[in-house]
């Protein structure tokens, strides 16, 4: 297995100079989804790209693999991040495999227990703050300038680029670009990478002049949907914290997606996400956490509205952006925990036809 740097070079900015830090990242499986398909109909194809298969559990390794070869080789001494949590298990891991220190602002309350244990155990700086993550954005971008830290949030251009490789390897498995691709959006960095990734295999391989490129629909949790309304949101609240997020860095880049692939955003209720977050789970056999499952939740949504925006007999794919473990408790809550039985076959055997 190579990581991406070496799997993706030749679309990549990076030379023979470049030290690549690499925990042999992307490479993701792409999972067809017969569940998805039987609930939206018309024949259409539907397929999970599981990015929660990264070495963190999430698709923010593809951009940080990147981000952090760059700045070792600018001679970085040092990254720091904002985060809902992903970004900063990824920059805490990344920083380890580098060896330079990570700092890393939270938002109190609102990082799920498995990222926030994952960058304490990488050694990275955990800073919580009593604020949400624009706030923490807002400090980390003043934290660079006074103490001369490289920024690995995804306005780190280095970040897109990286990310971007997930459509390449969803184009190489699928043969062609799907018809359409459904992503959670957050900082909008993710959905901005992956059509920036179709455009240039378009330019750079499609036969037909570059037509061939996926409308890109976004998905935002209702009470954290800016893009969705058009204006930013000061207090941004939902169960998928790691998209509960009130001003996106890169609004105009996820704006510009959807404009030119003609494509659109929505909002997903925080009932959705958990309804497509379990269907995921207990129907197709994959585990995401609740962000990425905002994804399926807009496609069922859809359906479900009868304003299914692909045609009969489409290809689809779906990004899961992270592994259901990052969020154990919402794995765990509103559900009893079994009470043990004593070592009995007859009791675990009424306990198997009770169930
Ligand atoms: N899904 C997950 C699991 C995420 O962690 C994020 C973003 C997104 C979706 C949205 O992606 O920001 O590129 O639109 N997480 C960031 C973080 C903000 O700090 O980990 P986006």
């Amino acid at each position: 297995m190579t990581g991406l740097i070496e799997r993706w070079r030749d679309w990549l900015p990076v030379s023979d100079a470049t030290p690549v830090v690499s925990l042999q990242e992307g490479s993701t499986p792409l999972i067809q989804a017969p569940g998805l398909e039987k609930e939206i109909g018309g024949n259409r194809r539907v397929f999970l790209k599981y990015d929660g298969a990264n070495p963190t559990a999430s698709f923010k390794d593809r951009g940080m693999t990147l981000a952090m070869s760059k700045a070792m080789e600018e001679g970085c001494r040092g990254v720091i991040c904002a985060s809902t949590g992903n970004t900063s298990a990824s920059a805490a891991a990344y920083a380890a495999r580098a060896g330079v220190p990570c700092y890393v602002v939270l938002p109190a309350g609102n990082v799920a227990t498995g990222k926030l244990a994952q960058a304490i155990a990488h050694g990275a700086v955990v800073v919580p703050i009593d604020g949400n993550f624009d706030d923490a954005l807002r400090m980390v971008r003043e934290a660079v300038a006074a103490k001369g830290l490289t920024l690995v949030n995804s306005v780190n251009p280095y970040r897109i680029e990286g990310q971007k490789t997930v459509a390449l390897e969803i184009i190489e498995e699928l043969g062609a670009p799907p018809d359409a691709h459904f992503l959670p959006v957050g900082n909008a960095g993710n959905i901005t990478a992956a059509w920036r990734g179709y455009c240039e295999w378009a330019q750079k391989c499609d036969q037909d002049n570059g037509s061939r490129r996926p409308q890109m629909f976004g998905f935002q949790a209702a009470g954290a949907a800016p893009i969705v309304h058009g204006h930013a949101v000061e207090k941004p609240e939902t169960i998928a914290t790691a998209i509960r997020i009130g001003n996106p860095a890169s609004w105009t880049g996820a704006t510009n997606a959807l404009a030119e692939s003609n494509g659109a955003i929505a909002a997903v209720t925080d009932d959705e996400i958990l309804a497509a977050y379990r269907h995921l789970a207990a129907r197709e056999g994959v585990f995401c956490e609740p962000a990425s499952a905002a994804s399926a939740a807009g496609l069922l949504q859809q359906a479900r509205n009868g304003t299914l925006a692909v045609k009969e007999g489409a290809t689809i794919v779906c990004t899961l952006t992270g592994h259901g473990l990052k969020d154990p408790d919402t794995a765990v809550a509103g559900v009893a925990i079994p009470d043990p039985i004593p070592v009995d076959l007859d009791t675990l055997l009424a306990r198997m036809e009770a169930e």
